[in-house]
């Protein structure tokens, strides 16, 4: 299945096309490029426009003393829920610590404490102060104004902005030999064409826009993983979407992206209380305001539900100098008004991360050959049910390495891609009802009911074709084949576990530690079947 495109325009070519300029693409970029091959970088907007840049809290690493990767590794295995794959979490664990002295090694530069060592914080689901962060909430915008400088200094990345990508190019072994792209260029690069390559590196970030509310970016609209499916990719575990528990609440008619209240506010003292001033996590876990995010997202719904108010507070007044350690966030909440050193701050829960993805191996390969998946797009298994808080950072920089190493190691060659037409596309009026539906339907609570209604609206949308291909016909597109998938697992995981939470199975169910496995035929059916481990069953 592809999307309906005008033909392809224009050609260009490189070693590896990497789609995307958060951590995760940068880090690739530039450690394939450390291998003398050449890379093509293309981003959707701007540059430094991902959901990278709006990381606050930071990058977890056993860095400080008396911690080690395996009690990093304990606390990532919890807030997973079962579902972690060990391979991955040793992984990820184990090399980070290493990865991150590259990054600073490549000029990031992260708070240090009074002693001149690295300020180390606390976030949810983590039993010590493991977070690195810059800027003080700002962490996120220090990696990519880092990682940038050293891609922008290497003439061997060609750097394509405003590049939306469409469709992968398969050649007649089944392999990906590259993309089809749109272009807002000029000259030669514009509309759309075909990047052909020998390796093809998905690293678009997440898919928050599927929801009514996200932390994440307008341009998070899942395209890398959209196209993924469309060309027969396994996904897995799509259906554990996970809900930040604190979101600046404004009031329900703000749809997109809202202000983030870092879990290290809490880190920092702040707790959370109802309209009656009771802190509601106190007896609910034993690590009350510091539990793992779905925990505290689970809690703050039931507040939420049994007062009938749309968001509990944040009390974080008594942090000493809020607006110097976090300055990011002192001013979000100004700009709406709040004044967080002395008001609460109204919060409630919004879609932030997708644990599930494009199912890889611990190089980033996924089922198709040539064609890898770098960061909150793919799916290694390390997040399980439910992301440890910080590790995602950490994984687009230590999975981004990986994937450069194996890609050196088992080049292909240049193929000429089959000419295939495209053939779907939907109307970008289905955007809004689908983030409704799936808000409603498919949100922090989920239950048969509700998902089999989101998914009837779906497929009434799913009626609403286009003609006229365009960004916004493509987006909404992306949008509904992962609005689509994420119902449907959720639809087979009768049960609830990490940020899965089925009000009809409200039990975590042992038959149920299995993963869920999908692919998406050329008909656009869906077949998906469940495996205790994430191997790629053809
Ligand atoms: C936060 O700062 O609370 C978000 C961190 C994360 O998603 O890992």
């Amino acid at each position: 299945m592809k999307l309906l495109t005008a033909k392809p325009g224009w050609q260009i070519k490189a070693d590896v096309i990497v789609i995307g300029s958060g951590v995760a693409g940068l880090t690739t970029a530039l450690n394939v490029r450390a291998k003398n091959l050449s890379v093509l970088l293309v981003t959707k907007s701007y540059i430094d426009e991902g959901s990278t840049k709006w990381a606050q809290g930071g990058i977890a690493a056993a860095l400080g003393p008396g911690d080690s990767p395996e009690q990093h590794k304990q606390d990532t295995l919890n807030a997973g829920a079962g579902l972690c794959e060990l391979s991955a979490v040793d992984v990820l664990v184990s090399e980070g610590p290493e990865a991150v002295r590259k990054l600073i090694a490549r000029g990031a530069v992260f708070d240090k404490s009074e002693t001149g060592e690295i300020a180390l914080t606390r976030e949810g689901g983590h039993l010590r102060n493991r977070i690195l962060h810059a800027g003080g909430d700002a962490t996120g915008a220090e990696v990519s104004r880092a990682l940038l400088a050293a891609v922008k200094q290497d003439s061997g990345i060609e750097i394509i902005e405003h590049a939306l990508v469409i469709d992968l190019l398969k050649n007649h072994a089944d392999q990906a030999c590259g993309v089809t792209l749109h272009v807002i260029g000029e000259g030669s690069r514009d509309g759309v064409g075909q990047a052909l390559a020998r390796a093809v590196v998905i690293a678009t970030g997440g898919l928050g826009q599927v929801y009514a509310q996200t932390t994440n970016p307008a341009v998070s609209t899942g395209d890398g993983v959209a196209l993924a499916i469309r060309a027969g990719a396994l996904i897995s575990d799509v259906e554990f979407i996970q809900f930040h528990p604190t979101v600046l609440y404004k009031d329900l008619a703000h749809r997109g992206q809202q202000p983030l209240i870092s879990e290290a506010v809490r880190g920092e003292g702040a707790f959370l209380v109802n309209d009656l001033r009771e802190r509601f996590m106190e007896g609910k876990h034993p690590q009350a305001d510091l539990a793992p995010r779905d925990v505290v997202a689970k809690e703050i719904f039931n507040q939420m539900q049994s007062t009938g108010k749309p968001h509990v507070w944040l009390d974080a007044t008594e942090i000493v100098d809020f607006a110097k350690r976090f300055p990011t966030i002192y001013q979000s909440c100004k700009n709406n008004g709040i004044d967080p050193v002395n008001d609460l701050i109204p919060v409630a829960p919004a879609s932030h991360y997708a644990s599930g993805g494009v199912l890889v191996d611990l190089n980033g390969q996924s089922s198709i050959s040539n064609l890898f998946v770098c960061g909150e797009s793919a799916c290694t298994g390390a997040h399980g049910a439910n992301r440890l808080a910080s590790n995602s950072l950490l994984e687009g920089l230590v999975f981004g390495a990986r994937i450069a190493e194996f890609i050196a190691d088992h080049l292909a060659n240049f193929s000429e891609p089959i000419t295939e037409a495209g053939n779907f596309l939907l109307d970008p009026k289905i955007v809004i009802p689908l983030q409704l539906a799936m808000t409603e339907g498919a949100g922090v609570m989920r239950n048969e009911n509700s998902l089999k209604k989101t998914l009837k609206t779906l497929n009434e949308l799913g009626k609403l074709i286009s003609t006229e291909p365009n960004i916004d016909s493509w987006e909404a597109s992306n949008l509904h084949i992962l609005a689509s998938a994420i119902v449907r697992s959720a639809l087979i995981r009768k049960e609830s576990r990490g940020s899965h939470w089925r009000s009809d199975y409200p039990h975590t169910d042992d038959e149920f530690r299995v993963h869920i496995i999908g692919k998406m035929n050329s008909n656009g059916q869906w077949q998906h079947k469940t495996s205790s481990v994430l191997e790629k069953i053809a």
